[in-house]
């Protein structure tokens, strides 16, 4: 059995290790040797569809759906289309507005999951065409969709989803990049940044398992913890959203994530005294922002781990612990900064001793609505 999880004690942590590996095989033949840009040979989009799409639909569950709120961002500032992002199981019970000329995009692991398939076949049966971004070569989704972006995680055996969710933000940045390269909306300053990072992105996502053992520490610490809150702004509030949900799922933990602009609207009530809050400060634009909620929940007391890049020496005067992400462009933060949240979460579970791989009531794919 160890053999199988690679020598780890779960295959969540084997996963968690696979992903520089997963992110090389994601990347390989997309992204030019040269860096100057995409190729995604498998979409049988004609010239003309890929200049007529006038809007997008994200359409996922769990942590794909956060994966997706990633793609948004992408997606505007890359191909400046307009994106929605919502889960499938609001999505298909509405009847949400669409052009002829709008994608659907359905991002699955599986590509097994009951509402995600409905909603394809829904988009499918209006005549709109599907992109399914999913980890499985023959799964229901990968079958049906028109086209098809495969994310090389290759197999995930446990429940919390780890190196599928980095993949699919790869696949996201990737076909972001793709759709504002073709229809030349994207800024070539942003495409030497953002290429140049998802090249070095395996090799970032390798150093950032070197904060193992202080996150541990971290867990260890707050392992009676009853709240956990997760605070960021843009990128880093998509990316706390999937942290958040992480914690809850293994360690069982309660946790919250918000928009930290947000917290004086209600959350703020609920930090008190000891209070863990996990503070992401990556996004260079908003980071006095962002610093200043997070002196707004030091004032109460809170326990901060904050989590920003390596040279940042501000951070450190207004938290309790830092995590250093190795540098390299905001605009694929979520990628490296995920990394020790999956790692948190990790840790929590294993301190409360807790059936990592199988946490309770929860399914690796929820095949039934
Ligand atoms: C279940 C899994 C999650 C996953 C979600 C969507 O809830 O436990 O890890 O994110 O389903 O799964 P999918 O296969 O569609 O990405």
């Amino acid at each position: 059995v160890s053999a199988e999880r690679g020598g780890f004690e779960h295959f969540m942590l084997k996963e968690i290790h696979e992903q520089p590996r997963a992110i090389t095989d994601t990347l390989r033949g997309r992204l030019a040797e040269d860096l100057s840009s995409v190729h995604l040979n498998e979409l049988s989009w004609t010239e003309d569809f890929l200049q007529s799409i006038d809007r997008i639909h994200i359409v996922a569950c769990g942590t794909s759906w956060h994966a997706g709120l990633v793609g948004k961002a992408a997606i505007e500032r890359f191909a400046k289309i307009p994106v929605e992002v919502e889960v499938a199981s609001e999505y298909r019970y509405r009847d949400p507005l669409y052009s002829p000329n709008t994608l659907v995009i359905v991002i699955t692991q599986s590509g097994e999951t009951a509402d995600t398939l409905a909603a394809l076949r829904d988009s499918k049966q209006k005549g709109l065409r599907v992109l399914a971004i999913t980890n499985v070569v023959g799964s229901s989704a990968a079958r049906e969709a028109d086209d098809v972006l495969i994310t090389w995680a290759g197999p995930e055996i446990a429940v919390a989803s780890t190196k599928a969710y980095t993949t699919q933000l790869v696949a996201l940045y990737l076909l972001a990049v793709y759709l504002g390269q073709e229809r030349g909306t994207l800024a070539e300053a942003d495409r030497n940044e953002v290429l140049n990072a998802l090249a070095k992105l395996p090799t970032v996502a390798e150093k950032v398992l070197d904060s193992a053992p202080l996150i541990e520490k971290f867990a260890l610490d707050y392992q009676d913890a009853r709240d956990t809150f997760f605070i960021g702004r843009g990128l880093d509030h998509a990316v706390s959203l999937e942290g958040a949900l992480k914690l809850k799922e293994i360690s069982y933990i309660h946790a919250e994530s918000y928009a930290a602009g947000e917290l004086k609207h209600g959350t703020l009530a609920l930090i008190t005294e000891g209070v863990p809050v996990i503070a992401l400060a990556t996004q260079t634009e908003l980071y006095e922002k962002t610093l200043s909620n997070i002196k707004e929940v030091k004032a109460r007391d809170a326990f901060v781990l904050g989590v920003t890049w390596a040279g940042d020496e501000e951070l450190q005067k207004s938290v309790d612990e830092v995590i250093y992400l190795p540098k390299t462009s905001p605009l694929v933060a979520p990628i490296a900064a995920v990394v020790p949240l999956q790692l948190l979460a990790y840790y929590a579970a294993v301190v409360r001793g807790n059936d990592v791989d199988k946490p309770r009531n929860l399914a690796k794919s929820v095949t039934v609505e």
